[in-house]
């Protein structure tokens, strides 16, 4: 297994999911669907694993840290997937009116609060200790070895509250 260095490839993850949010509400809002789509393509393969790792390993350490803020991020992360979804059905319809084009987008938009606050734990996880941050590094390899989409994933695998 790769070494990988969580904290680092966790806040490259970030810099690729603000573009690619930035990118999406841009192509949203001049009704551009087939780049719209393979956008949300590419952050549905992205934020699989980015989520799972969260979900799974990252958030649970940092518990004790943030105690039930954690919690918040985990609504945080209920509220993306539920955007994605309604992102997914209304690309997938082929055509949207001009109204929802603006809406969609805004909602794009809406999420960057959440990439910036997530982002924000790299302050705090550098203070877990040396061999949590390699553990961290593991699972995060190995989640991204598993490689499952976001809404596969919230759909089959996605248990809530750990
Ligand atoms: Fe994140």
């Amino acid at each position: 297994m790769v070494e990988l260095d969580p904290i680092a490839e966790f806040r490259e993850d970030h810099r690729k999911v603000r573009d690619g949010l930035l990118g999406l509400a841009d192509a949203l809002e001049s009704k551009n669907i087939g780049k719209a789509g393979e956008i949300l393509g590419e952050l549905n393969n992205l934020l699989g694993p980015h989520f799972r790792f969260e979900e799974e390993a990252l958030y649970p350490a940092l518990r004790r840290f943030l105690g039930e803020y954690v919690d918040e991020l985990l609504k945080e992360h209920d509220g993306a997937i539920e955007a994605a979804k309604e992102l997914a059905r209304l690309i997938g319809k082929g055509e949207i009116g001009d109204d929802e084009a603006k809406e969609a987008a805004s909602k794009t938009r809406a999420l960057l609060v959440h990439v910036s606050n997530c982002d924000g734990l790299a302050i705090l996880a550098e203070r877990l200790d040396a061999a949590e941050i390699q553990n961290l590094g593991r699972k995060f390899a190995e989640i991204r070895d598993e490689g499952i989409p976001l809404l596969d994933w919230a759909e089959k695998i996605r248990k809530k509250g750990s």
